[in-house]
């Protein structure tokens, strides 16, 4: 198996495990989040010779050019020689504004920060170590402060210290935007499908007023799903619909969106599709609008990162 030389010590990989798993096998505390390629915390620099092509996916041309990696996601192809990155330097401050509960479980948190952003992409929020991977739901042109919507779990290594300890006035790091969910001007004239599981409608919500932002002139639909069959955002849903007759939505439970998505269309022939939500409900819910007539170039997605019990 390759051996991974870092910071003058040596540790052997063990098969198809990643950069990321064998420096935590040994102990060796570096960043990470997401372990899924998304959010960039657990950046590595090494030669460019010793870097498997598929580790460097999403990364800036900036980034490309200085020989960095991401470690979660190189399982190494032969001995690398690798190096820390300063992180730091890619942070930038961002002070908590508001937060609010839309219920028991889901958060609003609006960030004030000097980040140029599109609505849809996501931000890597740190609070100390930790990072996680959030949905921006607001509109750079319409709003002054990154919106986020976050699901709280009671262990969560970040939500439950975002809805429990962090004040208002608090200053947290972020890192971004990343990620290329966002509206597409290229046709004003095509239908609109959006559709969401939990806070997966969050990107949504903010797609959907950039397309109007941008003039669309097609009607725009929402499939929304959750827990229950009255969304979390029904109020931001409502306000929307109340503020323009091209715009309407339908929620339910997350279970029932696919019989919801079959009962309302016999066709999505022509239509552009965004879905958001966790990795099982996109893939199902991709299936049926192809099987529906969506071609697959106007199928866009994002997964949410399953990070179980810690988030
Ligand atoms: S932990 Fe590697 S990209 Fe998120």
């Amino acid at each position: 198996m390759p051996d991974i030389y870092f910071k003058d010590s040596v540790y052997s990989s063990a098969a198809d495990e990643s950069v990321l798993d064998t420096l935590l096998r040994h102990n060796i505390a570096i960043p990470y989040g997401c372990r899924a390629g998304a959010c960039q915390a657990c950046i590595l620099q090494a030669d460019q010779s010793q870097i498997p092509e598929h580790c460097q996916q999403g990364l800036s041309a900036q980034y490309l050019k200085q020989d960095y990696f991401l470690a979660c996601q190189c399982i190494p192809e032969q001995d690398m020689q690798i190096k820390p990155v300063d992180t730091q330097t890619q942070k930038i401050n961002a002070n908590v504004s508001e937060k609010f509960l839309f219920n028991e479980r889901t958060l609003r948190l609006r960030l004030s920060c000097r980040l140029r952003w599109r609505a849809g992409q996501y931000i890597t929020l740190w609070i100390d170590k930790t990072a996680r991977c959030y949905s921006i739901a607001s509109v750079a042109q319409l709003d002054p402060l990154i919106e986020l919507h976050i699901r709280a779990y009671p262990t969560g290594a970040i939500s439950s210290q975002l809805v429990n300890s962090i004040k208002v006035g608090d200053s947290l790091q972020i890192q971004g935007p990343l990620g290329s969910f966002v509206y597409r001007h290229d046709n004003a004239e095509q239908k609109l499908l959006l559709i969401g599981a939990g806070t997966g409608v969050a990107p949504l919500l903010g797609i959907i007023r950039d397309a109007l932002h941008h003039q669309h002139t097609a009607d725009i639909h929402l499939l929304a799903g959750d827990q229950t069959p009255i969304s979390y955002a029904e109020k931001a849903f409502q306000e929307l619909q109340n503020s323009t007759a091209q715009f309407s939505y339908q929620s339910d439970t997350v279970e029932n969106i696919d019989t919801l998505l079959k009962a309302q269309f016999s066709t999505l022939r022509g239509q552009r599709i965004y879905i958001c939500g966790g990795e099982s409900f996109v893939q199902k819910i991709r299936k049926s609008c192809f099987m529906l007539g969506a071609s697959p170039r106007d199928i866009i997605t994002e997964e949410f990162i399953n990070f179980s019990k810690n988030d």
